[in-house]
């Protein structure tokens, strides 16, 4: 036990902190930022940046589609568009427009994790553009509108009282 502290306090004072096993790199700020985000349902945390559903359905179809259908109707990964109403019984629909409580978490999602190949890889107007483009195919917005940080928190999704918060107070 005393060994093992000597050698614990011989690492730290050699480099000035515990010696890391010396695997990899340490990631850059730019790498860093590209994880370190986070978007709240309010909006909060989106950067800037606009789209609409013309610009998403080309981007949709180039980095999207293999995986989810050519109109987001699923294929080897889950489907994204279905009927813009909350799931029921007989229809237990996962799909943005019917499970979904709040769009914000889309833009959330696609650009903390999509596409599964380059997470991170889409700049801020192009998960914008797809962003609208799900929510239009979805049949929530028009096919004209213009998405952003601005915007997106005002969509009102159809599912949006269909859960019960763990932190309402009663
Ligand atoms: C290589 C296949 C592949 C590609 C390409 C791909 N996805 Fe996915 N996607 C998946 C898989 C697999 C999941 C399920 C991941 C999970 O549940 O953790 C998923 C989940 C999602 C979800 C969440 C679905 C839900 O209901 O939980 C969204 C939204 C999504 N993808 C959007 C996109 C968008 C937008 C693109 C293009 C930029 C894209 N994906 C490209 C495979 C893919």
């Amino acid at each position: 036990m005393f060994g093992l502290v000597i050698a614990v306090a011989a690492a730290v004072a050699a480099d000035g902190y515990l010696m890391a096993p010396h695997l990899g790199k340490p990631m850059s700020a730019d790498e860093v930022s590209k994880w370190n985000k986070t978007i709240f349902p309010d909006g909060q945390g989106l950067p800037p940046g606009r789209g609409d559903a013309k610009d998403g359905r080309v981007l949709y179809a180039q980095k999207c589609a293999s995986c989810h259908g050519d109109h987001g109707e699923g294929a080897t990964a889950e489907e994204l568009v279905g009927e813009p109403k909350p799931p029921t019984p007989d229809n237990p629909s996962k799909a943005i427009g019917s499970y979904w409580p709040f769009a914000t978490t889309i833009f959330d999602f696609i650009s903390r994790s999509m596409p599964p190949s380059a997470p991170g890889s889409l700049s801020a107007d192009e998960t914008y553009a797809i962003t609208a483009y799900l929510l239009a195919a979805n049949k929530i917005i028009g096919e004209n509108d213009v998405i952003s940080a601005e915007t997106l928190p005002k969509v009102k999704m159809p599912n949006r009282n269909g859960f019960i918060w763990i932190d309402v107070k009663k």
